[in-house]
């Protein structure tokens, strides 16, 4: 039997957030816990956490993830736990004028990102020849109904979705059980970022008047972040997911559904293609023709 603790790496620790809050949990059980993130000054939450050693780590840089995994593979010579949890999003606004380069860094980051760090775990955990470990995947509930205005993030996780679900064939022979976690809004600085503003209203590239300014009120009341309920209260939030994907011996089913709205984003999931369309409009005040005024 393995005697050695239970070795976990997460992604995305900065403080305040869900992979902060994950690899507390994962700590509190005793395993060690490799927390990562873009800056070390960015998880001083962790500073003093027994079982938790910070990394730098950026996703989008293969070469980070390669030296960061490799030296987590030569220290403890596994994985059992890689939580792949680093995301972000561009400020909202609609895909024809919004930034390109910030659509870019937004599927750099949640797909490439991810997909440099399930090649470079998998491939270690290959070599070593590991018995069994699970592999995390974070995704949304945003990739089953794509909002207007957050219409790149959606897309991102939608692909994650896809990426995670096939992976979990492909790795299962490799001894690594995939599972893409799934959950809608939880207050931290990545909803804040996310909603707290949006695009400048203007078109950079045609540099006129946004399509969109008579709408203006309507988009910003139907993205609030004060208005959108969510999970406010982050730590038994962790605790509930971690303790669902615990021990490393449990087998994990294919998604795991998580957040008060679970249910209801299931089964909003089967509802005809009009009522969605038609809800969506009606929220975000998209019925009618917009008169472009320069
Ligand atoms: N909060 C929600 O409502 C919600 C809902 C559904 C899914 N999710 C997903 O849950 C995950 C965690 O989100 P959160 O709410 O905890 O947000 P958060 O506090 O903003 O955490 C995101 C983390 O990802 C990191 N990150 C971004 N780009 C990175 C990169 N290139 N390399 C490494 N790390 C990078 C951020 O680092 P910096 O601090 O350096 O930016 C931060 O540590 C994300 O995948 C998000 O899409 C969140």
């Amino acid at each position: 039997m393995d005697k050695k603790p239970t070795v976990v790496l997460v992604t995305g620790c900065s403080d305040g957030g869900i992979g902060s809050g994950v690899a507390k949990e994962f700590a509190k059980r005793g395993a060690k816990v490799y927390a990562t993130s873009r800056r070390l000054d960015a998880m001083s939450e962790l500073e003093s956490v027994q079982n938790v050693e910070r990394l730098v780590l950026d996703i989008t840089n293969r070469q980070s993830v390669a030296v960061v995994i490799e030296k987590i593979f030569a220290l403890e010579g596994k994985i059992d736990y890689c939580i792949s949890n680093a995301g972000s999003g561009p400020a909202p606004g609609p895909v024809i004028e919004l930034d390109e380069q910030a659509m870019r860094d937004c599927f750099e980051t949640n797909v490439w990102g991810t997909i440099h760090v399930v090649r470079s775990f998998s491939t270690h955990h290959a070599l070593n020849n590991n018995k069994s470990s699970k592999l995390l995947i974070f995704g949304s509930f945003s990739s089953h109904f794509t909002l207007p205005f957050s219409v790149p993030y959606s897309a991102s996780k939608y692909a994650l979705r896809s990426f995670a679900h096939g992976l979990r064939a492909e790795l299962w022979p490799l001894g690594i059980e995939t599972t893409l976690v799934e959950f809608g809004r939880v207050h931290t600085q990545f909803q804040r970022k996310l909603l707290g503003g949006f695009w400048p209203w203007w078109d950079a590239n045609g540099g006129r008047k946004s399509f969109y300014e008579p709408l203006r009120q309507q988009i910003v009341d139907s993205i609030d972040p004060k208005e959108a309920p969510g999970i406010d209260d982050l730590a038994p939030f962790c605790a509930d997911l971690v303790s669902r994907v615990w021990p490393p011996e449990r087998h994990l089913p294919r998604d795991l559904w998580l957040g008060s709205s679970a249910i209801a984003v299931w089964i909003f999931g089967w509802f005809p293609g009009w009522t969605v369309d038609w809800m969506t409009r009606k929220a975000f005040g998209l019925q009618g023709r917009i008169e472009y005024k320069p």
